[in-house]
């Protein structure tokens, strides 16, 4: 099995400057394609804020942080992945996106290069079919705040062949991470089971069941969740969370992954959660207050 010494991620967003500050951090000299520098300077801000965090709760030191930014490259050609080990993808929710950035890839990178997507509805399989690789081609699902969460679901597809399996899981282990293992069905084991769950916070919202606070506290309180689930749906962002259950209600045609009318009104007002600043929290204040709730 071939060692990975090189990665690379595509998208420089949440996830993907999470998963490159969490493989530069164990070791690996890690590239990080986005399309716009502004957009790889947030990235490289949010990384930067990230590791601060870990050196001011000791962590890590501060000589292990600078060493982290001394193995991440940012780029804004795709090109300039051709020389890594894994490529792990982390860009928009659109197949045809995800696809074209794959078949160039694919061209460009030696056939060693394994390929990884971390998309969290779509099918891996869907991926692989576009490449000559279809063999050396996984899911990498990672969750949110990537340097915290411990978890990363391994995917394999039928065509998936056994030593790539091995290796994603074993890199995924060498990043720190805890694999599981799961098939190519759309949101893997986790958001099968989370997108349901939000949507129907959503909808007791929406239905006044209770209030945004009590909503979240309820859960915190009465679940042990760490947090609440219009909280989490404003982490993630709300645009993600529809694409997501618009994506799995196409997959499965089960209504109990349909977005209820709230989250697209929300959306559509550019409420995003704490990425725009407003969601069902305003970011504004400190702490956050309850938003009044877009009306039809
Ligand atoms: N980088 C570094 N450190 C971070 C961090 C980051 N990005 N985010 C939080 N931390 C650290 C804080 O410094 C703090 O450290 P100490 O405990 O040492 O003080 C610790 O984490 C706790 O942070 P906070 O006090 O700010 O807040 P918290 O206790 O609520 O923890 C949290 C934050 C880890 C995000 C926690 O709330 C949590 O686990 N939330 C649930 C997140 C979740 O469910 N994620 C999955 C989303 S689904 C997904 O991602 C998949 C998908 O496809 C949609």
């Amino acid at each position: 099995m071939t060692a990975i010494r090189k990665v690379g991620v595509v998208g420089c967003g949440l996830m993907g400057s999470g998963i490159a500050q969490v493989a530069a951090t164990a070791g690996f000299d890690t590239v990080v394609r986005d399309v716009s520098q502004p957009v790889l300077d947030r990235g490289r801000a949010g990384i930067l804020k990230s590791l601060g965090r870990m050196v001011d709760k000791g962590t890590i030191t501060s000589a292990a942080r600078d060493a982290s930014l001394a193995r991440l490259r940012f780029v804004t050609e795709l090109a300039d992945l051709k020389d890594r080990d894994i490529i792990v993808e982390a860009v928009t929710e659109d197949l045809d996106l995800k696809n074209e950035i794959w078949r160039e890839l694919d061209r460009t990178c030696p056939p060693g290069t394994l390929f990884a997507s971390n998309t969290s509805s779509l099918t891996i399989g869907s991926m692989a079919e576009t490449t000559r690789r279809a063999d050396r081609f996984v899911g990498l699902h990672f969750f949110n705040p990537v340097p915290m969460m411990p978890l990363v679901e391994v995917v394999r597809t039928a065509t998936t062949s056994a030593e790539s399996f091995e290796r994603a899981y074993a890199f995924a282990r060498s990043l720190g991470k805890e694999p599981v293992a799961a098939t190519d069905s759309p949101g893997f084991i986790v958001n099968l089971l989370l997108v349901p769950f939000l949507l129907d916070a959503a909808r007791a919202r929406e239905r006044g069941t209770a209030s945004t606070p009590d909503i979240d506290r309820a859960m915190q309180l009465g679940c042990g969740h760490p947090m609440g689930p219009l909280s989490l749906m404003d982490y993630i962002g709300l645009d993600t969370v529809v694409r997501i259950a618009d994506i799995m209600v196409d997959a499965y045609g089960e209504d109990r992954y349909e977005a209820p009318a709230l989250l697209r009104r929300m959306v559509d007002a550019g409420h995003h959660g704490r990425k725009t600043g407003k969601g069902f929290y305003d970011y504004s204040a400190d702490p956050p207050k309850p938003v009044e709730l877009v009306s039809r």
